[in-house]
Parts: C-alpha cells; sequence; structure tokens
C-alpha cells in the first residue's frame, strides 16, 4: 500500500513517523513546498528504522507529486497552523488556496485515492478538498473526531485513575469549540461514564475538551502535533487494512441526522472503500439542538469560502 503525506510539519511528519514506525503501509511519500523539508524528514524516519525495527520505506520530495503517483491514501497536513488568539477560521483564506493546489495534484498522480484532510479548518477544507476533487463523499473525508475524542478520553481516564484504553466516547460535529461529546454515549469498560463520574466533573471536562486544541496553542505557541499526527494515521490504517473501524469522521452529509450539504463529525465505519457507512444515533432533544448549533457555525464558515475570489 502507498501512502501519501502532504506537509512535512509537525502534524504530517508525526503522522508518516507513525504509519512507518507501527508498518501501516509499506511506501510512505511526505511531500511539501518548502526546499528540502520532506526529504530531510522521511530520511530521519527511515534512517530510525533499524533502531525501532521497521521496513516502511519513506522517501520525501520537494513538491514533484510524480514521486506520490497512484496513492491508495493521501493525507493532506498542509497549510498554517494556528497561532496564540487566532481561531481555526482565521485561516481560511490562505489554506484554503493551499488545499485546493495540493488537492489538484493529488488528483492528477492519484485519482483513484482517499483523501484524508487535516488542515483548518477542518470541516471546511474537507468542503474545500471535496469541491475540488469532485471525489465521492466516500473518499474524501476529514480527521478531527478522532482527535477531539481522545482528547476527552485522555481527561476522563485521569480523573478517573483509569487506562484511557478503557474509556470509549464519541464526539459530534465540527472541529471548533462548538463540537458535541456526548456523555450518553461515552463508557469506562463497558460502564456508563454517568456510573463513574459526578455530573459537575463531566461537565468541565467536556468543557475542558472543546477547547482542547486552544490549550496546547496556549502553551506551545503553535498547535498540537503528535495526537493529531496519530489520529490521522488510525485513519489510515483503518482503510489500508480495511479494518472496519467505528470512527468519527468529518464526511459532508447527505441528509443523515437531517442535514444535507453539510460537513460535520459523525460516527462512521471506515474500512477500503473509505467511508463504508455513515451511523445515525438517535439523538434526543438537547443533542439534536447542540448539532444544529455546530452545523449552523460550520454552514457559516462553509459560506465564507464560498464567498473568496476563485
Ligand atoms: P506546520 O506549519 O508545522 O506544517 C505545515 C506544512 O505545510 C509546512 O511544512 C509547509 O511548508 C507546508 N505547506 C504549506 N503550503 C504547502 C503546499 N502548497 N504544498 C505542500 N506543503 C505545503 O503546521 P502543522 O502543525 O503541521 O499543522 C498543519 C495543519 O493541520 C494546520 O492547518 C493545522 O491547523 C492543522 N491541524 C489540524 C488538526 C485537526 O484536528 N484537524 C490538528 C492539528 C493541526
Ligand atoms: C487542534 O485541535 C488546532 O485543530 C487543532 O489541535
Amino acid at each position: 500500500m502507498k501512502v501519501t503525506v502532504v506537509g512535512a510539519g509537525n502534524v504530517g511528519a508525526t503522522c508518516a513517523d507513525v504509519l512507518a514506525q507501527r508498518e501501516i503501509a509499506n511506501e510512505i511519500v511526505l511531500i511539501d513546498i518548502k526546499e528540502g523539508l520532506a526529504e530531510g524528514k522521511a530520511l530521519d524516519i527511515w534512517q530510525k528504522a533499524p533502531i525501532n525495527l521497521y521496513d516502511s520505506k519513506t522517501v520525501g520530495s520537494t513538491n514533484d507529486y510524480s514521486k506520490t503517483a497512484k496513492s491508495d491514501v493521501v493525507v493532506i497536513t498542509s497549510g498554517l497552523p494556528r497561532k496564540p488568539g487566532m481561531s481555526r477560521d482565521d485561516l481560511i483564506v490562505t489554506n484554503a488556496g493551499i488545499v485546493k493546489t495540493v488537492t489538484e495534484n493529488v488528483v492528477k498522480h492519484s485519482p483513484n485515492a482517499i483523501i484524508i484532510v487535516v488542515s483548518n479548518p477542518l470541516d471546511v477544507m474537507t468542503y474545500q478538498a471535496h469541491l475540488t476533487s469532485k471525489f465521492p463523499r466516500t473518499r474524501i473525508m476529514g480527521m478531527a473526531g478522532i482527535l477531539d475524542t481522545a482528547r476527552y478520553r485522555a481527561f476522563l481516564a485521569e480523573a478517573l485513575h483509569v487506562s484511557p484504553k478503557d474509556i470509549q466516547a464519541m464526539i459530534l460535529g465540527g472541529h471548533g469549540d462548538t463540537m458535541v461529546p456526548l456523555p450518553r454515549y461515552t463508557t469506562v469498560g463497558g460502564i456508563p461514564v454517568t456510573e463513574m463520574i459526578d455530573k459537575e466533573k463531566l461537565n468541565a471536562i467536556i468543557e475542558r475538551t472543546k477547547v482542547g486544541g486552544g490549550e496546547l496553542v496556549k502553551l506551545m505557541g503553535t498547535s498540537a502535533w503528535y495526537a493529531p499526527g496519530s489520529a490521522a494515521a488510525q485513519m489510515v490504517e483503518a482503510i489500508v487494512k480495511d479494518q472496519r473501524r467505528v470512527l468519527p469522521v468529518c464526511i459532508q452529509l447527505d441528509g443523515e441526522y437531517g442535514i444535507k450539504n453539510c460537513y460535520l463529525g459523525v460516527p462512521v465505519v471506515l474500512g477500503k472503500n473509505g467511508v463504508e457507512k455513515v451511523i445515525e444515533l438517535d439523538l434526543n432533544a438537547d443533542e439534536k439542538a447542540l448539532l444544529e448549533t455546530s452545523r449552523l457555525h460550520v454552514k457559516e464558515v462553509m459560506e465564507v469560502l464560498d464567498k473568496l475570489p476563485k
């Protein structure tokens, strides 16, 4: 299997490293616009192979998409990250241009690829890549829900003093402060979370999760990369190994949850064809209202994209 990661910055290089380290793909191409950066990081990852014992070959390229030809999966991480004081939406103008150009190149060289978008603002950059690629919606998706859910699970594991492995959870909606964590679908080793933690503590964790990306931007001066890179690699793994994992993924909704033509995170089955199935949860009135707020926010940013000069 051949996987291309576009953008050899913090998230892209981490994703390529996880793909190699875990032998998720046997051929990994890292590509960036900055001269030598992707080649250098790919070489470094390859030189780690004899130490950490893997044989996935990682190569780098400066903007030569012929090296990416016939990729099975392409992860797009190119674009500016957030700086302190910025929201993800502030990145739209620059990143829309980058995602458009990159997607054109990807489609030209890998017309059958499955594309995973990571660049922010995530839901709207997935929309941009969908508009440009014209791929069926099952082959163009965004990574955010796995990251947001991981943050929520990590906070819960810490509060409950249990392994993060045993926390299962689902978060719906856009990748931003309007995301919709679902306590009703959160369990700890199969036990409903509400039986393990009091309401006030759970609410505090939900609120911290919603601004989880911002917490890291404040600490580091740029956005996170270890968890985002690993989350994107988990999506690649589900696809290339046809695992049929049930994961939150950003996709264009086509009537599910009563929503059309909006890009939101929902649970899907992820396998060799990309999104094999969208899972519709039976939401209660409060959850529906929160998802609607998230939809309105994403739609507003999609409209900003629609109005950008083409
Ligand atoms: P970074 O600045 O470390 O890396 C971005 C890379 O993209 C740079 O190396 C840059 O040279 C490259 N690039 C820019 N234009 C390009 C082009 N036309 N073709 C190829 N490469 C190009 O940024 P980082 O931290 O890796 O973040 C990347 C993006 O991912 C940002 O937009 C960030 O907001 C987003 N992000 C999204 C997350 C999510 O959950 N969806 C989580 C974390 C970051
Ligand atoms: C994150 O959530 C900024 O989207 C990025 O870390």
